[in-house]
């Protein structure tokens, strides 16, 4: 059971131009400072806009965090991001192993370790992101095979303040679609049982401010990473005062 407070997670994936993502980012920013929110909250801006993003937030409470990242501190690695450039421009936590990386970049268990490590390097929290496809919990594995993605991709010596896990159904991405909470229980309780004690673990997958209320309510749920729903500023705010 989680005794700490909850997180709540925009990732704003691939959207967001100057304009509407600045402005989306100061209201977040005014709702967050006209009212203690009832939880920690983290954006993740794409990343051309992290460095302005941060600017609007300073101040308001609300941590900057990266989509993704590259393992290596520098180097020959033409459009990619290191942790400390993330760093620099002002994250304190990078979303890794996100299943839309998994999938259409082929990100293997192994590189998400690199990842994960590469942000402890530079003392940034990790968000490490598992989960099954639908085939798989069909098929009745969804356990074996997040379980294999955590022993994949979490490197040993877990820092535990430094270590947040998203609990991501592939099938619940984007679809409208979530498992049941006696699934999602279920699922948070494994994880739980193979890393460190204290690691917050979030629940990702078509959260909204409709479900918000009964997912964040759970003692197993120590959060969300919310993804279409983070795009608009009230529906953002909606959910993370569920937490409450
Ligand atoms: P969604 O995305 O909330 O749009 O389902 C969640 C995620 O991919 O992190």
């Amino acid at each position: 059971m989680a005794a700490h407070r909850k997180l709540v997670v925009g990732n704003w994936k691939m959207n967001g131009l100057r304009a509407d993502g600045l402005a989306l980012a100061r209201e977040i920013a005014a709702l967050a400072t006209a009212a203690a929110p009832a939880c920690d909250l983290l954006i993740c801006p794409p990343s051309t806009l992290i460095a302005a993003v941060g600017e609007v937030i300073a101040g308001s409470g609300i941590a900057l965090g990266g989509q993704n990242c590259h393992a290596a501190e520098k180097g020959a690695y033409t459009g990619d991001v290191s942790v400390e450039m993330l760093k620099d421009a002002g994250c304190s936590h990078v979303i890794v192993g996100h299943s839309e990386r998994r999938q259409a970049c082929g990100e293997t268990d192994a590189e998400v370790r690199a990842k994960v490590a590469a942000a402890w390097r530079a003392g940034l929290v990790a968000v490490l992101c598992v989960g099954e496809t639908r085939a798989e919990r069909e098929a009745g594995r969804a356990l074996a095979v997040v379980a294999a993605q955590l022993a994949g991709s979490l490197p040993d010596g877990a820092d535990v303040a430094r270590l947040v896990v998203a609990y991501e159904p592939v099938w619940a991405i984007g679809t409208g679609l979530t498992p049941t909470l006696a699934d999602i229980d279920e699922m948070h309780h494994a994880i739980r049982a193979g890393i460190p004690a204290g690691a917050r673990i979030l629940y990702g997958g078509s959260v909204n401010p409709k479900n918000a209320g009964e997912l964040l309510s759970r003692g197993e749920i120590d959060g969300a990473l919310v993804g279409g729903a983070s795009l608009k500023a009230d529906d953002f705010w909606a959910i993370s005062q569920a937490c409450g």
